[in-house]
């Protein structure tokens, strides 16, 4: 917790970033801080602020989630995105949608305004519609660099050079406002020619995000099905929960994915006093917290 008593953490993925992604990574999570720091200063709730540093990441094309994410199979673009309120412990979830320019958005608006926690596809989308939240077309989602991947990936094997600079670019970002209240959210675009309808850990709750009050809030990324398997965030909270410190918390719950699924992956989350934590078992995580003197730290340097 900074000086004027809000945390913030955020992340773009863990993954082996080449060096030439680095600068773009490092870029996309100063200004998602940027954003998040903004709400947070102007007494913003900590939900405010976790869906503003996300909309951020995700038109960020240097990050799988939103504007220039994977394709799947058939060359589409299916986004899938979480946020949770761990006053309430109610959760807003979006999967598989394809006409969302920013997921997160509709994500916070079922959080808000309705009785369910998830939607898929096409309901989803008619939700949307429905709340006023437009929609695009597809092919607005897909860059010709992902194209080009895909293309690649389909002659091939799925190599990460195809993928320069963000081959596991899932998104997130965990807050704590200046009336320490916690939230998280992830947004994510999925594994490059993923079968169509796949969904991943980001959108479930429990799995590539959770937030409870009584312990923290966390942000996942890495490989999705591996995170399910051991429901990353929510083992997280419960290590904080157990009294574990932030930085034993998340040590453990990538510890625990790599023993049980030999995976990879990593998470951020900050605890219920307001500290901040990261933890990858990848070469490298792009992410960045407001330090206790309100500087930003941004990873990998
Ligand atoms: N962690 C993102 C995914 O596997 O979809």
């Amino acid at each position: 917790m900074n000086s004027e008593n809000f945390s913030l953490i955020v992340h773009g993925g863990a993954w082996s970033i080449p060096d030439a992604a680095v600068a773009d990574c490092r870029s996309g999570i100063h200004s998602s801080l940027e954003a998040g720091r903004k709400v947070l200063s102007h007494g913003g709730s900590a939900l405010d602020a976790v869906e503003a540093a996300i909309v951020v990441l995700e038109e960020d094309i240097t990050f799988d989630a939103g504007i220039g994410s994977h394709l799947n199979r058939d060359g589409r673009v299916q986004l899938d995105a979480i946020i949770m309120d761990a006053v309430t412990l109610k959760a807003g979830a979006v999967a598989a949608v394809e006409r969302i320019k920013n997921p997160i958005r509709l994500a916070r608006k079922l959080l808000e305004s309705s009785s369910h926690m998830m939607l898929t596809g096409a309901g989803a989308e008619l939700f949307a519609q429905e709340s006023g939240i437009p929609l695009c077309d597809p092919s607005e989602l897909i860059i010709e660099r992902e194209r080009t991947a895909w293309l690649r990936c389909r002659e091939g094997n799925h190599e990460s050079e195809f993928h320069f600079g963000h081959r596991h670019g899932t998104v997130g970002a965990v807050a704590r406002d200046s009336r320490g209240r916690l939230a998280a959210g992830t947004s994510t675009g999925g594994t490059c020619c993923k079968f169509p309808g796949r969904i991943g850990d980001s959108p479930l709750i429990g799995c590539g995000c959770y937030a409870d009050a009584d312990a923290g809030a966390v942000s996942c990324t890495g490989h999705g099905e591996a995170i399910m398997k051991v429901v990353m965030a929510k083992s997280a909270v419960d290590l904080l929960r157990t009294g574990a410190s932030a930085a034993a918390a998340a040590t453990e719950s990538v510890q625990l994915l790599a023993r049980r699924t030999q995976s990879t992956g990593g998470l951020i989350l900050i605890d219920r006093e307001g500290h901040p934590a990261a933890w990858f078992n990848t070469p490298r995580m792009a992410y960045g917290y407001i330090e206790v003197d309100g500087s930003f730290r941004v990873l990998p340097e």
